[in-house]
C-alpha cells in the first residue's frame, strides 16, 4: 500500500482524500516510479472541479488520483521494457493522470530520463510548464527578434517560463500580472512592460505601448476575463493564443470576430504537441538545454507536503502563487 490524495467527487480542494491504494506491479511496457516531488498544474483544479472530463474520473481509473506530472526513482520494470531499468531517475508529464501518490505506475514510453544536473524537485516543477512553453513559443507561432508579445499571468508557473524563454529569442514582451509582487518578478523574468490587469485596462496600454499597431501574438492562458481583450490587443494578422481558463471557459468566438483584423485563433494543447516519443524527448531535451545554458531559471516558490494538496489547490486558485508549486510525497 501507497499513501495517495484520492478524489471521490468532483468539487473544491476539500474532495482530496489522503489515503492508502493499492497501484499493484507494472504490467507489459510499464514501469513503477516512486514519486520524489509532483508538479502542481492548474489542470489539476480543472479535472478535479469537472471542468475537464476525463473518462469515468473521479470512479474508477487509477483510483481516482489527479496530477499529470512527477519525478522519481523507478523501482521496478515490467516485461518488455528495455530502454528504462530500476534505479533511474525519470519525471513524465501528460497521461496517465495519478501522479499525487507516493508510487505510480507509467506506461515506460511516457518517461524522460532526466539529466543528473536537474533536481527532481526541480523536474517536477518545469516539465509541463517548461515544454508548454517551449511548444508555445517555437511550434505555434514561432516568436522571432523583433515581435512583440502580449503573456497573461506573466508571474505564473508557465508565464515565468514563457518570458524568460521568449526574452532569449529577442522579442519585445508585455506581461499582465495582478499585484506588485508579481510585477517586480515578471520584470525580473525579461518582461520589458508590466500592466497590472487588475488595476488598469490592459487593452488601452498595450495600444498605447504598440502605438495603436498591436502585438504579434497574445498568449492568454487566463480565459474568460482576458479572452475578448487579447482579441483586441492583436496587430492586423496577429495570432490569438488561447492555451488555458484560469478565470473560466471563455465564451464562444463567432469567425466573424476574427474577420476585421484577419486573425488567427488557435487552442492548443501540450498533450497534442508530444504525442510520440520523439515530440515528447525533443520537447523536453530543449527544455533541459534552455536551463543548463541559463535561459529558463525555474522558480520553485511553493513546495507543500503531498498531504496538503488540498491547500496547495486552494492557494493557486486564490492567485496566492507564483512560478512553481510542488507536493512532496
Ligand atoms: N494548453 C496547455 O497545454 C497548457 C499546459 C499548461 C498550462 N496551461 C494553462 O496555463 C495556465 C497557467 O498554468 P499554471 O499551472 O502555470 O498556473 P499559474 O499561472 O501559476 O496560476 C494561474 C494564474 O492565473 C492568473 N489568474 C487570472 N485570473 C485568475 C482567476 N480568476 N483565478 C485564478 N487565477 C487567475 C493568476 O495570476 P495573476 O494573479 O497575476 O492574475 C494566477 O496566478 C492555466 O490556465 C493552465 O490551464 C495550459
Amino acid at each position: 500500500m501507497v499513501k495517495a490524495m484520492r478524489v471521490y467527487e468532483l468539487g473544491g480542494p476539500e474532495v482530496l482524500k489522503w489515503e492508502d491504494v493499492e497501484i499493484g506491479e507494472p504490467g507489459e511496457g510499464q514501469i513503477r516510479v516512486k514519486n520524489k516531488a509532483i508538479g502542481l498544474n492548474f489542470i489539476d483544479t480543472y479535472f478535479r472541479k469537472g471542468v475537464y472530463k476525463a473518462p469515468n474520473f473521479p470512479f474508477t481509473p487509477v483510483f481516482g488520483i489527479l496530477g499529470v506530472e512527477a519525478a522519481g526513482e523507478v523501482i521496478a520494470v515490467g516485461n518488455g521494457v528495455t530502454d528504462v531499468k530500476v534505479g533511474d531517475i525519470v519525471g513524465y508529464s501528460g497521461n496517465p493522470m495519478g501522479a499525487y501518490t507516493e508510487e505510480q505506475i507509467l506506461p515506460a514510453d511516457r518517461a524522460i530520463h532526466l539529466p543528473p544536473s536537474i533536481d527532481p524537485i526541480v523536474a517536477a516543477s518545469v516539465l509541463s510548464k517548461g515544454m508548454t512553453a517551449r511548444f508555445l513559443l517555437r511550434q505555434c507561432f514561432k516568436v522571432e527578434p523583433g515581435h512583440t508579445i502580449l503573456v497573461h499571468a506573466a508571474a505564473g508557473g508557465v508565464g515565468s517560463l514563457l518570458c524568460q524563454w521568449a526574452k532569449s529569442l529577442g522579442a519585445t514582451i508585455i506581461g499582465t500580472v495582478s499585484t506588485k509582487e508579481k510585477a517586480a518578478q515578471a520584470t525580473e523574468d525579461g518582461c520589458h512592460h508590466v500592466i497590472n490587469y487588475k488595476e488598469e485596462d490592459f487593452v488601452a496600454r498595450v495600444t498605447e505601448i504598440t502605438s495603436g499597431k498591436g502585438v504579434d501574438v497574445a498568449y492568454d492562458s487566463v480565459g474568460k476575463d482576458t479572452f475578448q481583450g487579447s482579441l483586441a490587443c492583436l496587430k492586423i494578422r496577429g495570432y490569438m493564443v488561447s492555451f488555458g481558463q484560469s478565470s473560466g471557459t471563455p465564451n464562444p468566438v463567432p469567425l466573424s470576430a476574427l474577420a476585421p483584423k484577419c486573425l488567427y485563433l488557435t487552442r492548443p494543447s501540450l498533450m497534442m504537441y508530444t504525442v510520440t516519443r520523439e515530440e515528447l524527448l525533443a520537447t523536453a531535451a530543449d527544455v533541459f538545454a534552455n536551463m543548463e545554458s541559463g535561459v529558463l531559471r525555474v522558480r520553485v516558490n511553493h513546495t507543500y507536503p503531498l498531504s496538503e494538496a488540498a491547500k496547495a489547490h486552494a492557494d493557486l486558485e486564490s492567485r496566492k502563487t507564483t512560478g512553481s508549486v510542488v507536493l512532496i510525497p
